[in-house]
């Protein structure tokens, strides 16, 4: 029970990584906000957060719009009373619209920056508030090894927004630590989830394992375990760090 009476929101809770961490959030005892776009999934997440021995409130809605996301937070307070943990874990990788700078449209990176950007200053600029009401809290963005060195396959949008995350964990790392506030940054590698899913065969995976020194892609729970310890009093003493959890591949 290493989140036992603590409350968390997770963006991007239907599927992938939002899930997993939800239902491993929930087992340890958490409250779970449980927010996406597509509410089916939300769902049924809530389902297996219940399963497990957590408590769920589902909120659909968009992290990209400001509205949804300060609607989010709100409900989440209102169905469990408090809020310690924000976990900015939505995003969007658009390998077909997303590319290197001279094949991008504005309109779509524009959609990429609102969604992977603009999503965590929103679900910080109304979270941070309840955090404090709540006498302290943990904040966990989701940056990329992408945004760590370049690749000559681009996705430039996604690169810069999750670079910039590295620098708004900092920035709100030092402002908000005095009131027992952290921020930090967990930098997945290839991991296995329905975002890598449209990109991925059996021949690739092969390939990319390949090149991974622990041999294997990442699965959601190798990022729920990160996010777990960093949302839980045992980092109590962690603020501004970057995880990166992939396998070794950074290492290299
Ligand atoms: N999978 C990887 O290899 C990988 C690697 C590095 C970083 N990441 C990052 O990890 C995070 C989780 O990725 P994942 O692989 O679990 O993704 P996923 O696509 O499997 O799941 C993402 C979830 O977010 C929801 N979502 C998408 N847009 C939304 C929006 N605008 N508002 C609300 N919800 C929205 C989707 O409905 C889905 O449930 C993302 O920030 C991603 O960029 C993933």
């Amino acid at each position: 029970m290493r989140l036992k009476e603590k409350v968390a929101i997770i963006t991007g809770a239907g599927v992938g990584m939002g899930r997993e961490a939800s239902v491993l959030f929930g087992k340890e005892g958490a409250s779970v906000g449980i927010f996406d776009l597509n509410v089916d999934a939300a769902n049924e997440t809530a389902e297996l957060v219940k399963i497990a021995g957590g408590k769920a409130h589902v909120i659909q809605g968009d992290v990209s719009k400001e509205a949804d996301v300060q609607r989010a937070i709100d409900e989440t307070v209102k169905a469990f009373g408090k809020l310690h943990i924000l976990y900015a874990n939505a995003g969007v990788l658009w390998k077909d619209r997303d590319k290197s700078v001279t094949d991008t449209t504005e309109e779509n990176w524009d959609k990429v920056q609102a969604i992977n950007l603009k999503g965590p200053f929103f679900l910080t600029k109304h979270g941070i508030p309840a955090l404090r009401n709540s006498g302290g809290g943990s904040i966990i963005l989701v940056g990329s090894i992408s945004a760590l060195a370049g690749f000559t396959l681009a996705q430039d949008s996604y690169t810069c927004a999750k670079g910039a995350l590295i620098s708004l964990c900092k920035s709100l790392a030092i402002q908000f630590a005095p009131e027992q506030i952290r921020c930090n940054i967990i930098h997945p590698g290839f991991i296995d989830t329905p975002l890598q899913a449209p990109y991925l065969n059996d021949a690739k995976r092969t390939a990319i394992a390949g090149e991974i020194p622990m041999r294997r892609l990442g699965n959601a729970r190798d990022i729920a375990n990160a996010a777990l310890f960093l949302a839980s009093d045992e980092s109590s003493w962690m603020t501004g760090a970057e995880m990166v959890v992939d396998g070794g591949f950074m290492a290299m």
